[in-house]
């Protein structure tokens, strides 16, 4: 465990950083990480351009990016989140802060664009164009694909937003979506899993609504009770795994971003027929199915307290992000290449020894695009960033 939580806390290290954290065994693990890194640089994903025309207050815009941290800046409403909604629709396919497309399209225009040039290995070009009403017109090095999801298979991107910090705070359901969604980016083949146990748990839900109205009988669960456990089975043990991933690599990160004692679990439990036969009387009074992981949790917590209850806002934001790191290591480890970072309002609540850590702990050959209100956010003790940008409204320049 030790062993891997290192080697993913190297994957980020340049040789030039001393580790933050006290391991004494990290200095062998640092440096294989960094050859790692070293082979992977090519593999980073970078944007090189980004070319914007009537996406929410921009008009027209042409700007060019360069590895390594990009610093947005600007006061309140003055379109830096819009600037990264842009990036990750251009790259992913899709708004990480809305899924009514309407509002990505400037006020009085009826098209939105987003077009990126960039490399991860080779050279692409991704091409999104939004019409309310006729869909989204997805392109990839000039050829359309048959659908956005298309896209984010290709290229790898992680957003952090404010809103993230649900993850951590909010309930169980926030939790399993968030971590649904990152079983189907970091193993592909699974991504339908949660899905399809949903389709499944609906159906059997209807299929006791009936027993219950006396339109049907009991035998006519069975097919259904079958496939919620079958499919109840493969997703509880798919999370499990996922997070038993990214736990060691989580563990790492939250360390070094200073929380104590940080752990990730899931604690998989499966799901038979015989345990939804026992509960079936249970289970029809209700209409509703009353065991499996749509009612598990994953359990994140800091010095043996659950984060959600007895954590501070810059605890639970600081779990967050190593939540969004720890990803991005497993990502580049398992996936094609390793992420672009989006990262927004991220520096809010965290102390100048947490903000000046997270920069520590960003990939040094990667790209992160982060946005901050004031530039003064920005820990004078860091290394500079490689890239200043400064916005107005409509407007966002190089300074
Ligand atoms: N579809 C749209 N057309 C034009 N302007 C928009 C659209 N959607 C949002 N805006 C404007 O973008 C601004 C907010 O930008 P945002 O990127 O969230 O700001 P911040 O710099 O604080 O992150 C607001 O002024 C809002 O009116
Ligand atoms: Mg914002």
């Amino acid at each position: 465990m030790l062993v891997d939580a290192d080697r993913f806390h190297g994957l980020y290290r340049s040789t030039s950083q001393a580790p933050t954290t006290d391991t004494s065994s990290i200095g062998k693990a640092v440096s294989l990480g960094c050859m790692r890194a070293e082979s992977d640089q090519a593999r980073w994903l970078i944007v090189e351009h980004v070319s914007l025309r009537n996406f929410r207050s921009y008009g027209e815009l042409e700007l060019a990016l360069v590895p390594g941290v990009v610093l947005v800046t600007g006061p309140n409403g003055v379109g830096k989140t819009n600037l990264l909604e842009a990036i990750h629709v251009g790259s992913q396919g899709f708004s990480p802060r809305t899924r009514a497309e309407t509002r990505l399209v400037r006020f009085g225009e009826r098209i939105a664009r987003v077009r990126l040039r960039g490399r991860d290995g080779s050279g692409f070009e991704t091409d999104v164009e939004v019409e309310p009403g006729q869909g989204k017109r997805v392109r990839l090095n000039g050829a359309q694909l048959p659908a956005a999801e298309e896209l984010r298979l290709r290229l790898s991107v992680l957003a952090f937003t404010p809103d993230r910090l649900a993850v951590v705070k909010g309930g169980p359901i926030v939790r399993r979506a968030y971590f649904d969604r990152m079983l189907g980016r970091l193993f592909p083949s699974r991504a339908e899993l949660a899905l399809e146990y949903g389709r499944a748990l609906a159906q059997r839900n209807r299929a006791l609504r009936r027993v219950r109205a006396g339109e049907s009988s009991r035998a006519a669960l069975e097919p259904w009770t079958s496939q919620v456990a079958a499919l109840g089975t493969q997703l509880d043990e798919a999370r499990a795994e996922l997070v038993g991933l990214l736990a060691p690599a989580f563990g790492a990160q939250a360390v070094a971003l200073g929380l104590e004692r940080p752990s990730l679990r899931y604690e998989p439990r499966g799901l038979t027929v015989e345990e939804l036969d026992r509960r079936l009387e249970h289970d029809v009074e209700r209409a509703a199915t009353g065991a499996g992981p749509h009612l598990r949790d994953v359990e994140i917590a800091a010095a043996g307290r659950e984060l959600r209850s007895y954590g501070s806002q810059g605890e639970q934001r600081t779990a967050v992000l190593a939540l969004v790191l720890a990803e991005a290591g497993v990502l580049g480890e398992r996936r094609a290449g390793p992420p672009l970072l989006l990262l927004d309002d991220v520096f809010s609540e965290l102390d100048e020894g947490r903000r000046a850590r997270l920069l520590a702990l960003l990939p040094p050959r990667g790209q992160t695009v982060l946005t901050a209100t004031e530039p003064e956010a920005y820990p004078p003790g860091a290394a500079a960033p490689a890239l200043v940008v400064a916005v107005t409204p409509g407007a966002a320049e190089a300074t």
